[in-house]
């Protein structure tokens, strides 16, 4: 029976494939092939290393109203093309990246409507990235997508590292399980308590998504250059094993407004056979257009401190200026308010931070609660909540402006917009000026709480432009943007360099909230930063939360781990997030992130495996320099580190960060060592890592 079954399905997989287009990878790893079923459908199926990754799976788009464009084709031509060149990024993981494909370009014409649609499908070593395109025709002008209708049908019930389907959050924790458990646990996954939350009622899930199939091939599915459309979720059919692109709507349920010249984003699929290749693949930036802007020079990697953590800790510093929750924007005269005395965000204690920043050779600091409004914030209900040029009367613009002039030291902007858009784009030249005006030339921007105007997403079409329009306008002033709760990344920092950081993921402000798992950052470079540099504000030393007062909350990984994020987790903006006593208390520990560089001329991934471990080292760009960083999960591990990296024949001096011999996240998470011993490209070494621990090690 199993033997007929299997024959039949054969002859069903090789009648769809008679005379299909075949595309291979450039080493000849993957092949892609592409064809027209009996219905005229488009499908296309992936192969690595002669397994199948993806099996015949149907492209196209349903349009307002129910006009199939996924069916009824022709090819009306094919073309292949190959390119192979290298350029280089302003702020990245290496100095250098080679762009090497072969692309196929498929023409379809519908028989009887003559509509038109382009599929652009390119294949590198590293993965396959898709797209479409509607051409300029006689039959579509303006459309609606009512959906898009990509599958990406896999081989069985492969190990996912999932997040509910969402249109407004990507902050959850992640979940691993098989296919065919994700409906029993969706349940735990999706309930917790977020400020803005749209989740997908039938399953579904976030990109980007990672997964292990059952004979060890890594698959990554995502997007490459999201703009001007909104982003894709996956639906899951959890008994086929499927996947298909649900995007996000927008207020009244539509999935997009485009006009024919024009393409979609990329939809990517990264694979391999070794994790560590997931984690070096740069197929997403190659998919992403090149730098937008000439001059540059101005985009610079940012270690940053700030006026932050102490407002998570429980320690009773404020945002808000005053207790008077009845405050107006424009109308309130802020100077006759009562003050609350717990206000972080004031001119005093903002000069120790730059101190502390001066000292300690910091870039800059970044403030919140600076501005007014912080009083009645967490309401999302009125559109005006917030000033983006008036500061409360304890935080004196001028003189902290020159004050950090002097020191050396920037001052990051912090726009808390509440997701008020309409309201945060009226405000954002002036912002913008405001900021040049004092020198300020970096912003994080936020986006708690749903959107006004009410009904959008912060991940639909007109969030995501939004986003974009920020960036650009931020660029003809010269400031750097990190965004906070907006769409996940796709590699846009290619194109705008200067968005050169985003949150978009649980960070670690959860560590003071509902909680961080152990495992959870060695997921994240497999998920939320195959699209980019993430703003995880590392650095927590003291994770005990009970010291402060009023919160019980205990960090999910030893001291030494916090220190390996900032080499595991890349992103040209790291902030050492916890207070400046704690780095006084730990000074030994804190120069390590003291001297961690942002800025790369070479990444090399040692070890990975997805929701276990992660080993990187990191050249640092245009020195004789290198950093490590090793990260495991709860189980304690030895991670074997080869420095076959180095350059042959020389000796360097390493400085080891270790979990002390007793060190476990839970019972003993400050016990660590510091020891120095000589290395050299043929030194393999053995290190220990606690149950949610970590190794850091500096060579010069
Ligand atoms: C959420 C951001 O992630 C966090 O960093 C910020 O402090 C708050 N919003 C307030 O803006
Ligand atoms: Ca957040």
């Amino acid at each position: 029976m199993k033997k007929i079954l299997l024959t039949c399905f054969f002859i069903i997989v090789s009648n769809a494939w008679i005379n299909a287009q075949e595309l291979k990878s450039p080493d000849g790893n993957l092949i892609l092939t592409f064809n027209l079923n009996t219905e005229g459908a488009p499908i296309y199926a992936l192969a690595y290393k002669k397994k199948e990754v993806i099996k015949e799976s149907r492209l196209g788009f349903i349009l307002k109203s129910d006009i199939k464009m996924n069916k009824g084709f022709q090819i009306a031509g094919t073309k292949k093309q190959s390119e192979d060149s290298s350029w280089k990024p302003v702020l990245g993981e290496q100095k250098e990246i080679r762009n090497q494909y072969n692309e196929l370009k498929a023409d379809l014409i519908q028989e009887k409507s003559k509509r038109k649609i382009s599929i652009y499908f390119r294949l590198f070593n590293d993965g396959l990235g898709f797209r479409y395109e509607f051409p300029v025709q006689d039959n579509l002008r303006h459309f609606v997508i009512q959906e898009e209708t990509t599958e990406f049908n896999l081989t069985g019930d492969h190990k996912l590292f999932w997040i509910p389907g969402d249109y407004d959050t990507n902050e959850y924790s992640y979940t691993t399980s098989k296919i065919s458990e994700m409906q029993s646990l969706m349940y735990n996954a999706a309930h917790v308590s977020m400020a803005a939350q749209t989740t997908i009622k039938n399953l579904a899930t976030q990109t980007p998504l990672m997964m292990k199939t059952n004979d060890g091939l890594y698959i990554n599915i995502h997007e490459a250059a999201l703009k001007n459309y909104p982003a894709m979720c996956l639906n899951v059919d959890d008994k086929a094993y499927s996947l298909n692109s649900h995007l996000v709507p927008d207020a009244v349920g539509n999935k997009g407004y485009l006009q024919t010249g024009s393409f979609t984003p990329w939809r990517t699929i990264v694979v391999s056979d070794d994790a560590r290749n997931i984690l070096a693949s740069k197929m997403i930036l190659n998919l992403n257009e090149p730098c937008a802007f000439d001059d540059t020079s101005w985009i610079k990697p940012v270690k940053y401190i700030g006026v932050w953590w102490e407002y998570f800790t429980g320690g009773g510093s404020t945002w808000a200026y005053s207790d008077d929750q009845d405050v107006v924007i424009g109308t309130t005269d802020f100077s006759k308010l009562k003050p609350n005395a717990t206000h972080g965000a004031n001119t005093k204690h903002v000069k120790d931070y730059i101190d502390f920043a001066a000292t300690n050779g910091f870039d800059a600091v970044l403030v919140e609660g600076w501005n007014e409004g912080w009083e009645d914030n967490t309401a999302f209900k009125k559109e005006r909540i917030y000033s983006f040029t008036k500061a409360y009367p304890d935080f004196d613009v001028k003189d902290l402006s020159l004050y950090a002039n002097q020191k050396g030291v920037k001052i990051i902007m912090h726009h808390e917009t509440t997701s008020s858009i309409a309201e945060y784009e009226r405000q954002l030249h002036d912002a913008l000026d405001f900021m040049v005006d004092n020198k300020y030339n970096a912003v994080k921007t936020g986006y708690v709480g749903p959107i006004i105007p009410r009904g959008e997403h912060h991940d639909g079409q007109q969030m995501v432009n939004h986003y974009t329009y920020v960036a650009k306008e931020a660029a003809k002033h010269k400031i750097m943007v990190d965004s906070h709760e907006a769409v996940r990344p796709t590699g846009l920092h290619r194109t705008y360099p200067n968005w050169f950081a985003q949150e978009s993921a649980r960070g670690t402000e959860f560590e003071a909230m509902e909680g961080i798992h152990p495992d959870h950052t060695t997921i994240l470079p497999f998920t939320r930063l195959m699209g980019g540099p993430m703003d995880y504000t590392p650095g927590i030393f003291q994770g005990d939360l009970s010291v402060y007062g009023s919160k019980k909350n205990k960090l999910s990984t030893t001291l030494t781990k916090q220190l390996a994020l900032y080499v595991t987790m890349y992103s040209p903006l790291q902030m050492a997030a916890d207070l400046p006593e704690n780095y006084m208390r730990f000074k030994d520990a804190f120069q390590f992130i003291k001297e961690v560089a942002l800025d790369w001329d070479e990444s090399y991934i040692l070890e990975a495996e997805p929701g276990d471990y992660i080993t990187i080292a990191r050249k640092t760009k245009g020195k004789e320099e290198w950093f490590v960083g090793g990260i495991t999960d709860e189980n304690p591990r030895t991670a074997l580190i080869d420095f076959s990296f180095l350059p042959a024949g020389k000796s360097y001096s390493a400085t080891i960060y270790e979990d002390g011999k007793t060190a476990d996240y839970k019972t003993n998470p400050q016990s660590y060592n510091i020891r120095k011993v000589t290395v050299n490209s043929k030194t393999k070494l053995k290190q220990k890592l606690a149950s949610s621990g970590g190794v850091a090690i500096s060579i010069k």
